[in-house]
């Protein structure tokens, strides 16, 4: 059940391509917030399809990098000056050293823009091809966690 609604969250954001964000203007945290949401539910399907915990599709292999590249184009916008105060797992690092998030950012859309242009139109064409698109993802966000998230 819980897959199900994910695949469905990630179609109506990847649809959306995150410019209709109603909180953008008065809550950056929450909208920051809700694009990682959208890259954990991505991350849940394309890991699951990995592990072979969910069957892999092209189509669904597709919302998942589709997803991960709205994210990271539009994740960096949400930082406004102030909004490290409130309920948020953002460290001041990111203010601090804007020029290194600024770093991890463009890594996560590189690699997020490379998996786009190896899925082509109709998705990545099988599991292999999905792991070697989505594999480089993965592997970003863990750097930019490190320095620039709240650890749990
Ligand atoms: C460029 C930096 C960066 C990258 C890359 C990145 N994250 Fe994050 N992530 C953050 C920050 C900063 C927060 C905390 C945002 C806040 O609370 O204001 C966060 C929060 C989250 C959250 C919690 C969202 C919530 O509901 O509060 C999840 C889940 C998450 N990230 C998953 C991922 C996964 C999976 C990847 C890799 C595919 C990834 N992130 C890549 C910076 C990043």
């Amino acid at each position: 059940m819980r897959i199900v609604r994910n695949v469905a969250a990630i179609f109506m954001l990847a649809g959306l391509g995150f410019t209709g964000s109603v909180q953008a203007a008065d809550d950056p945290i929450a909208t920051r917030q809700a694009i990682m949401s959208s890259v954990g539910a991505a991350a849940g399907l394309g890991g699951g399809m990995m592990k072979g915990e969910v069957t892999f599709s092209p189509v669904a292999g597709k919302a998942a990098i589709a997803t991960m590249n709205a994210a990271a184009a539009s994740f960096g916008d949400f930082f406004p000056e102030g909004s490290d105060q409130g309920d948020t797992g953002a460290l001041p690092a990111i203010w601090e050293n804007a020029d290194g998030f600024a770093a991890e950012l463009a890594k996560f859309s590189a690699a997020a823009g490379k998996a786009m242009e190896a899925s082509g139109k109709d998705g990545p064409a099988d599991l292999d091809a999905f792991k070697a698109a989505m594999g480089p993802v993965f592997g970003t966000c863990k750097s930019c966690h490190e320095t620039y998230r709240k650890k749990n």
